[in-house]
């Protein structure tokens, strides 16, 4: 039997490139080797977002056409929406007497997203704890490898730990999981400062057309002391650069650019032209693809009700085990 991977995303807005690097290419290429798994987490979604619900409602739909349009195959990924499987919440409880609250309180990435929404100590409980939601998510289906971003590897890192501590405490029935970083980690933003995302409003989304990446592109940070073609330009911390790096497959050729900027001689507008030509290479097909299942929106639904039906199978499985391990299993199997 192959291995099983988890993976997920917040629906909370369309997917960009940073995504695609960090975790989205990687899911791709694994789909035929594992048995794969991407979950539409629109319950950690509402941590963060419950006064808005139709902000994730209509998102959902939007992450199912990023994903299908990257080329993640419904006929080898199943993809399960979080609200619908009610043993991820019921192992999420269980789960939250293996964790005290003072390691919760130190989750870097979570103590980075307090300050970003300027929670203050007012923090929602739901947010609070929604790494142990994550392990919940990973745990419930059973993976052994999770695709995803380095701003998540605390998430995992948590899970591990919830993971060795139930299966001591009660029997070993939970898979130790482990991360899979994409080879670009983390993808600054177009104004090179902070990771992208859509909230710093410095994102390029695999939804975009041509246009908005070109009208993008064009105002990307650099290096702000280029001034002249002639003048040397910094390639360290200069967004063109990782990018190009990210998205090139002609590595020699970035490292002519890079040294050739370096020297001197090499103009921005140029450099970001090739990397439009770049972009569009790999996104272009991508668009093509988002644009055909928008006319058949109807496979969409359907990847997502079948792939929600079976993701509950083998969650249901997983909660089975988890009760007669925690001496839960009162009147037999239901
Ligand atoms: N926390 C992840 C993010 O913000 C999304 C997510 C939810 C996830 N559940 C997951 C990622 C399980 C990997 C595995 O992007």
């Amino acid at each position: 039997m192959k291995q099983r991977i988890l993976t997920g995303d917040r629906p909370t807005a369309p997917l960009h490139i940073g995504h695609y690097v960090g975790s989205l290419r990687n899911r791709v290429a694994l789909q035929h080797d594992y048995d794969t798994f991407v979950l539409l987490a629109d319950v950690q979604a509402l941590t963060d977002n419950f006064e808005h619900p139709q902000k994730i409602r209509d998102n959902v739909m939007e992450v199912m056409l990023d994903y299908l349009a990257v080329g993640l195959d419904p006929h080898s990924a199943t993809f399960v929406l979080q609200s619908q499987i009610p043993e991820i919440a019921e192992l999420t409880i269980f789960f939250l007497n293996l964790v005290t609250t003072s390691h919760l309180r130190q989750n870097p990435t979570v103590k980075t997203e307090i300050a970003q929404k300027g929670y203050g100590e007012s923090v929602p409980a739901g947010f609070f704890i929604y790494p142990v939601s994550q392990a919940a998510d990973i745990t419930a289906f059973g993976a052994h490898l999770v695709p995803v971003g380095d701003d998540q590897l605390p998430m995992i890192e948590q899970t591990v730990e919830i993971v060795r501590r139930f299966n001591r405490l009660y029997a070993p029935v939970l898979t130790e999981p482990k991360a899979l970083v994409g080879e670009v980690p983390r993808l600054p933003g177009l104004d090179g400062k902070t990771k992208m995302s859509k909230s710093m409003g410095n994102a390029i989304f695999l939804s975009d057309s041509l246009d908005e990446i070109a009208r993008k592109v064009s105002g990307m940070y650099t290096d702000p002391n280029h001034l002249k073609v002639d003048d040397p330009g910094e390639v360290e911390g200069n967004p063109v650069f990782a990018y190009l790096e990210a998205f090139d497959p002609d590595r020699q050729h970035v490292q002519a650019l890079k040294d050739h900027y370096g020297r001197g001689g090499l103009g921005d507008v140029k450099v970001k032209r090739y990397l439009l030509e770049v972009l569009d290479a790999v996104l272009s097909p991508i668009r093509v693809r988002r644009t055909e299942y928008v006319q058949h929106l109807e496979l969409v639904e359907t990847a997502l009700k079948e792939g929600t039906q079976r993701g509950r199978e083998v969650a249901g499985q997983t909660v089975q085990m988890v009760r007669e391990a925690m001496k839960l299993n009162y009147f037999g199997p239901s």
